[in-house]
Formats: C-alpha cells, sequence, structure tokens
C-alpha cells in the first residue's frame, strides 16, 4: 500500500527518504541549496566580529540578507526623511544592517572627533590645503555677470535662484582655480542640471537596495538618464576639456608639493607650482581615468557646494529681513555701494561671515559624512569594529538642541568668537573634520561672501517661505530644498 502511494503522489524531496527516488532536477536544486547554505555560515562565520560588537548597539530590525535596507525606500525626500527620523529615534549612536554591511549612524561630537582621528576613507589624493586658486578672480567680472543676469528676473515673481548661481559658480571656479572661461552663465550651460540629475541618481543607487544589482539598474530609466547626463558632461564643450586638462594638473600640483603648505605669498607659489607640474609631466603616477575622476569631483564639489549655500543664505536672507539688512549696512560700509568686490574686503565683512556660518549650520551641504573603519576604534561607550562604517549626521548635530538651543531660530551671532569658544570643535563641522576635511573650505567661502556682497547691493531679497521649518529637506547627495530655492527680487533703488 505505501509503495503504491509513493508511486503516484509526487512527495516533496524531503520526505523521500531513498535519494533514488530524487529526479535529477531535485538532486540538483539540493546541492544548489547546501551550497547556499554553507556560503551563508561561512560568510556569517567571517563577519562574526561585526555581529558580537553590533550586539548592544540599539537599530531598526534588520531582516536576513536585506538587513534594514527597507528604511531606504522611495524618492529622495522621503529616504532622507526616512534617515532624518532614524537619527530622531535613536538618539547618540544606532546600528544599521544595509544588507551584509553595517553602519554606524552617530552625531554625537565627541564621537565625531575620534572617528575623524582614526578611521579614515581612501578618497581624492589632495592632500595639502594650499590657496592654490587664483585670488584675482574676485576681481574678473564674473560677480557682474551673475548680477545682469538676475535683471530677468528682478520684479517678475518667484523663481528658484539656485539655477542662476550654479552657473556662476560653474564659471568661478573654472576661472579661478584654472584660468578658463567657460562662459556657463551667458552661454546658460545645462552643465549643474545634469551633475544635479547625476546626483539624485547616484544617491537612489547608493540608497535603494535593488539598484545595487547591475541588471536592475540597467533596465531603469534611471540608468538611461545617467548615462545620458555623464555622456553630455564628456562632451561639453571644448572649454570644459581644456579645464579638465588644466585642473588635472593643478591637483597634482597641489597634490605634490606638501612641501610648500604653509607658503603664502601667491607669486612663490605658482612659482613652485611650475616647478612641480614640470615633474608631474615627466613622472605621472595617475592613469588618465583616475585623473579625469578626480577633476569631475573637483569641478562638481567645488561648484555644486557653493551654488547651494549661496541660494540658501539668499533664501534666508528673503526670510529675515532685519538680518537681510544688517549684511546690505555692513557691505555698504565696508565696500561702498558701486566699487567690485576685493578680496581685501572679505575679511572686514564679519557680519556677512557669520550669517553664511549659520546658513551652513541649518543646511550644511553634506547632511552626512561617511568614513570607512579601517582599524577598530573605541569610542568610549562601544567599539566600532574594522569593517564597518559610520554616517556622521552632520545636519542632525547642527540642529542638536543640547549644543544648539532654539535650533531653528536664524541667528549669526551663535558664531560670536566668544560663543564658538564655549562649543565643542565638533558641534559645528559643515566642511567635515579632520584629516580629510574639504579642501576648497576658504575658496568656498571667500567665493560666497563675494556673491553675498554683489547682489545684496543691487537687489533686495524676498520669499514666500514664511519660516524655515517649512523649506523642506531632501537629499541627492547633497543637502536641496524640496520645493526649490524660491526668492524674488527687487532692484534696490
Ligand atoms: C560651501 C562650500 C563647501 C562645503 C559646505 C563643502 C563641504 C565638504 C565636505 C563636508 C567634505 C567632506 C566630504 C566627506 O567627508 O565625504 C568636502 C570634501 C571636499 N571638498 Fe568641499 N565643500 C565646499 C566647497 C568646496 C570647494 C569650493 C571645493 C573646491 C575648490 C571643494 C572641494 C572638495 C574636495 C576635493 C573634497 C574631498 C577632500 C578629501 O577627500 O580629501 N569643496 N567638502
Amino acid at each position: 500500500m505505501d509503495n503504491l502511494l509513493m508511486a503516484h503522489v509526487h512527495l516533496p524531496p524531503f520526505l523521500k527518504p531513498n535519494f533514488d527516488d530524487w529526479s535529477a532536477y531535485e538532486l540538483l536544486l539540493l546541492a544548489a541549496l547546501t551550497t547556499a547554505l554553507i556560503w551563508y555560515l561561512q560568510f556569517s562565520w567571517g563577519q562574526r566580529r561585526l555581529y558580537k560588537y553590533a550586539r548592544n548597539v540599539p537599530g531598526p530590525f534588520a531582516y536576513p540578507l536585506i538587513g534594514s535596507a527597507h528604511h531606504f525606500l522611495g524618492d529622495p525626500y522621503q529616504i532622507f526623511t526616512n534617515i532624518t527620523g532614524l537619527y530622531e529615534k535613536y538618539p547618540g549612536i544606532f546600528k544599521v544592517w544595509y544588507g551584509h554591511r553595517l553602519f554606524y549612524a552617530v552625531s554625537d561630537p565627541k564621537y565625531f572627533e575620534i572617528c575623524c582621528r582614526t578611521a579614515c576613507r581612501k578618497n581624492i589624493g589632495t592632500g595639502t590645503r594650499n590657496q592654490w586658486w587664483d585670488m584675482d578672480f574676485l576681481q574678473r567680472p564674473q560677480a557682474n555677470i551673475l548680477v545682469e543676469q538676475l535683471t530677468n528676473y528682478a520684479e517678475k515673481g518667484e523663481f528658484d535662484i539656485f539655477h542662476v548661481v550654479s552657473k556662476y559658480s560653474l564659471d568661478t571656479i573654472c576661472e579661478s582655480t584654472m584660468g578658463v572661461k567657460v562662459n556657463a552663465q551667458t552661454t546658460d550651460s545645462p552643465f549643474p542640471k545634469w551633475v544635479d540629475r547625476i546626483f539624485e541618481i547616484v544617491f537612489l543607487r547608493i540608497f535603494v537596495f535593488w539598484y545595487h544589482f547591475d541588471f536592475i539598474f540597467n533596465m531603469t530609466m534611471l540608468a538611461k538618464d545617467f548615462s545620458c547626463c555623464i555622456e553630455n558632461m564628456h562632451r561639453y564643450s571644448e572649454h570644459v576639456s581644456q579645464c579638465i586638462k588644466q585642473l588635472v594638473q593643478c591637483i597634482q600640483s597641489v597634490v605634490r608639493e606638501k612641501k610648500i603648505a604653509h607658503e603664502k605669498e601667491m607669486g612663490q607659489l605658482k612659482q613652485k607650482g611650475i616647478q612641480i607640474k614640470k615633474r608631474y609631466d615627466e613622472n605621472s603616477q595617475f592613469t588618465e581615468q583616475e585623473l579625469t575622476e578626480e577633476v569631475n569631483t573637483f569641478i562638481i564639489a567645488g561648484s555644486d557646494t557653493t551654488a547651494s549655500t549661496s541660494s540658501f543664505a539668499l533664501v534666508a536672507m528673503g526670510l529675515h529681513q532685519d538680518l537681510q539688512q544688517k549684511v546690505f549696512e555692513e557691505v555698504i560700509d565696508v565696500i561702498g555701494p558701486d566699487r567690485a568686490v576685493e578680496p581685501a574686503d572679505l575679511p572686514h565683512l564679519k557680519y556677512t561671515e557669520r550669517f553664511v556660518k549659520e546658513t551652513l549650520r541649518i543646511f550644511p551641504v553634506a547632511g552626512f559624512v561617511v568614513r570607512a573603519v579601517e582599524e577598530d576604534v573605541d569610542i568610549g561607550d562601544h567599539v566600532l569594529p574594522s569593517g564597518s562604517s559610520v554616517i556622521f549626521g552632520i545636519l542632525r548635530a547642527h540642529t542638536n538642541e543640547k549644543y544648539w538651543p532654539d535650533p531653528y531660530k536664524f541667528d549669526p551671532d551663535r558664531f560670536l568668537p566668544e560663543e564658538v569658544a564655549k562649543r565643542h570643535p565638533c558641534t559645528y563641522v559643515p566642511f567635515s573634520y579632520g584629516p580629510r576635511n574639504c579642501i576648497g573650505m576658504k575658496y568656498g567661502m571667500m567665493s560666497i561672501k563675494t556673491l553675498i556682497a554683489t547682489v545684496i547691493r543691487r537687489y533686495r531679497i524676498h520669499t514666500s517661505y514664511k519660516r524655515l521649518e517649512d523649506i523642506k529637506l531632501k537629499s541627492n547627495l547633497v543637502l536641496r530644498p524640496k520645493d526649490g530655492y524660491k526668492v524674488s527680487i527687487e532692484v534696490r533703488q
């Protein structure tokens, strides 16, 4: 009777005690499953240190294989909101398993300081912080072109000022660091739009789990858009390729000349630069592709960040008419109504600088920075094991009530020297901190102050945003307002 039953009923393989009864397909399946299980056990064994250290750290529930990747679904706004939500839910430190990768998310300044000192990640090779750019850029007419471009928008209602400012930033970064004109403002260059779209797609690719798999990503419109933007960027006018070539040399100069890190004189620096360039030409260590990648990073890092911060600062001025008036009065006081801004003016624009710093507190371009933990790091309460990564929540640290009373009150005087002295240095890190912080910090501040000083003398800025909290943020790798940098401008009499 039993045999009769076995012959007519298709039992699942695990109910067939005799392997002779298994079909070839079932045997193959068994072999595949066993291999997968062995691989998984082996892999988990290799990860045991991570599991051990992560066990006592709070964090969202992690499913097998995907971990907590389900928290990072949706559009950039949704993903960003979920991440900030997690930072609020788990103050201090929490862990996130993303597939098999372990991330520690921290926002406490004391952790950030330790992590930046000890954990490091490979990145762009520019290891020195020289003023390699041309200080004279400020005398060049790009700022005046910006003011002229803005006349097209004056008294015409609200618009997104980033579209105008980003072209100015592209012009100035190319001209001041390489002496090459790309005329982005006058030719209405689409370059910043491509950059923005690339950022958005890269952000989605990082966070949305299934986009990690090439075969899925390549089937989407995102992949098509991505290659289209990249191709466009590469084809972008002879001027940009000229820029790239010159910037390659410029980066090489900076990379190779660590010894002159403290030299102040531009003349001497230029002289050294020529020598270094010669050495580089004779003995290059970078492949062409590596250099092009570094160059792209540099142009993008240099233009988009300053454009975004300047645009946020103009929106903040629209929101705070009284503070805008203070900036205006200072600029008139220091520079007067008509004269072009000169480098020597900038250190005197103290209030304007505080205004920009406060803008960067509430709208830090990089809302988060990530570091790979290369050796175990003891942060006091926990040990972060090598092989994990740390995500430092800059935005969260900048708006933490513990360090910033009434955090959404826009108050540039938080950056008076006596106030700054009271705070831990890592409570405010818009340019990151430690050995891999921003190399364009000084240039960025100068560029933004020049822009503000030029624009504010000609135009009064308004915005329809009513409060800072109304500006919903999203992240396209860099922080962006979900509804745009909305301002309207009125010509000052
Ligand atoms: C307001 C303006 C700027 C802000 C807020 C800003 C912010 C940052 C931050 C937070 C980082 C660290 C990123 C990380 O750790 O993952 C960074 C790195 C970097 N920034 Fe900036 N940046 C600004 C302007 C600039 C400018 C003008 C340049 C170029 C001229 C520049 C070039 C770079 C480069 C090359 C790096 C990578 C440095 C390295 O890895 O060693 N940035 N920036």
